[in-house]
């Protein structure tokens, strides 16, 4: 949108969240509060944006470095006016209009910052704001219309009189104001309030004084302008976050057993055809292909996963899994587990930086780390590389088509050739060639009938098994002197 800027009011210092960490870097659904905010108002397109920033800007920057955004420092925290003004030369430059929001209002959809401008522009207004009426308005600014049904005033909760506050249209934190008009009033904003502080919302007051045009986009319920003042409303917050992400998923054809069962991160992609069982974690940067089986009781972060995988009761990390692959139930796989097409890892297996070709199959108990694993290799139950020695971290080659008995270690760094076995039980610490057999472990020793005399002994001597018990006794005896 043409001749529109931004401006981001986060210097706010989040007290009542009693938290050391910035309000607007707290997460909800996996973003920081403010990356909510900037993400809704990318969708106007081509507006220059500036961030209001106070006590921990240097935090907060840092974690937006790279977004081309003009940064302004509020000092002294004395008002969301005052923090307006910090911006007030970069603002006097500006062309046309600049809507202003609440970096801790992250539920702003971008669709209603569009219509908001719209209406603004529409109208030729001075400002235009975001309204809700709501059940609950304590807390929030409320909206005090003129005889002419337009708003005339805004005022703080803390500065209500009764009549005031009954009323349930709250403000939502979010304006379009003319530059021009917005600066002329802000400076005669006064602190002559509850709080003591340079409001912004009496700017809309004074406008209505000098007869300037004043809008207001009214929503129902407070989804849209939701303010995180508290962690009960960062709660709040994520449930509705969550629950619009779940939606997104299933008008793109996922099914959800339970909505309000998944947390799935915003931008998480999901194939059509996927269902997510309950408590199913979708995270951070995935992907999740089409036809998979998701869950029950699965994590799932920064990893890719293919078409048609089953992934049940596990935890997926930084890894990819391949088309039509299986995982779990109570499988790990960690950074850099990439599993081919058709592998299946079972109960109790832990997958780290290992690379398992086409088919591959590890059924039960083992720990792969370092490796690279050839097409159609059988691990067996209990298999361990030894990739750590202490020092350093070495790698295991195991070539296509071989078979790794049960409780195999695997000594790194060694190399097991193409169609290679390594019998049950055997420690391997020298590489094995392509189709030999490798076998480490004692012979057995055999004695035929040697149980069974065994346990025909031990019946046949009644009161054996008490011949220990009464020699302890005489040992008791004796250091007491008895006997
Ligand atoms: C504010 C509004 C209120 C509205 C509510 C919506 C004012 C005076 N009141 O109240 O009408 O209903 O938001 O959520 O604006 N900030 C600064 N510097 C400051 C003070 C505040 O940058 O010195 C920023 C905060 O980071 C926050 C925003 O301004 O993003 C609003 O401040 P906050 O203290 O949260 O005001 P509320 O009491 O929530
Ligand atoms: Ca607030």
């Amino acid at each position: 949108m043409s001749n529109l800027s931004v401006l981001i009011l986060a210097a706010g210092e989040g007290t009542r969240m009693k938290s050391a960490a910035p309000k607007v870097l707290h997460l909800a659904a996996g973003k920081p509060l403010l990356a909510h905010v900037l993400d809704a108002v990318s969708a106007l397109k081509g507006a220059a944006s500036g961030v209001v920033l106070g006590r921990s800007a240097d935090e907060v920057k840092a974690r937006f470095a790279g977004r081309p955004l003009n940064y302004f420092f509020q000092k002294e925290r004395r008002g969301s006016g005052h923090a307006v003004r910090t911006a007030r030369t970069w603002l006097a430059r500006r062309k046309g209009d600049v809507i202003v929001l609440c970096g801790d209002a992250p539920l702003v959809k971008p669709g209603t910052l569009k219509t908001l401008v719209s209406l603004h522009r529409r109208e030729r207004n001075a400002a235009t704001l975001l309204t809700a009426r709501v059940p609950d308005p304590s807390g929030y600014g409320r909206i005090v219309r003129g005889s002419d049904g337009r708003p005339a005033a805004i005022v703080e909760h803390k500065d209500a009189d009764p009549a005031q506050l009954a009323l349930d249209e709250i403000n939502s934190g979010t304006y379009v104001f003319r530059v021009s008009d917005l600066l002329k009033a802000l400076d005669r904003v006064r602190p002559n309030n509850a709080k003591g502080e340079y409001y912004l919302t009496d700017v809309i007051g004074l406008l209505a004084l000098d007869g300037k045009s004043l809008g207001a986009l009214r929503v129902e319920g407070l989804e849209e302008c939701l303010g995180v003042n508290t962690r009960a409303e960062l709660a709040a917050a994520e449930k509705i976050l969550r629950r619009r992400e779940a939606d997104r998923l299933m008008a793109d054809g996922v099914t959800i057993v339970d909505p309000d069962a998944v947390y799935v991160d915003a931008g998480v992609r999901v194939g059509p055809d996927t269902v997510l069982w309950p408590q199913t974690y979708l995270l951070g940067d995935t992907r999740v292909g089409a036809g998979c089986q998701i869950g029950p009781f699965s994590w799932i972060k920064d990893s890719r996963v293919s078409d048609g995988v089953r992934v049940t009761a596990s935890f997926v990390e930084g890894s990819a899994v391949g088309f039509e692959a299986g995982v779990g139930p109570f499988a790990r796989l960690r950074s850099g587990a990439r599993l081919g097409a058709r592998v299946r890892v079972g109960n109790f297996v832990e997958i780290k930086k290992s690379v398992l070709a086409p088919g591959v199959k590890a059924g039960h108990l083992a720990y792969l780390g370092d490796a690279r694993i050839g097409a159609d290799v059988n691990i067996g139950a209990g298999v361990i590389t030894c990739n750590y020695d202490g020092v350093s971290k070495h790698p295991t080659t195991i070539g296509a088509g071989a078979f790794i008995g049960s409780n195999v270690n695997l000594v790194a760094p060694v190399a097991v050739g193409r169609g290679a076995v390594v019998g049950a039980g055997s420690t391997v610490t020298e590489d094995v060639p392509a189709g030999s057999l490798a076998l480490e472990r004692s012979r057995q020793i055999l004695k035929p009938g040697w149980a069974l005399k065994k346990r025909r002994r031990d019946a046949g001597t009644p009161g054996r098994r008490d011949e220990g018990k009464d020699r302890k006794d005489n040992r008791k005896d004796k250091r007491k002197g008895k006997n």
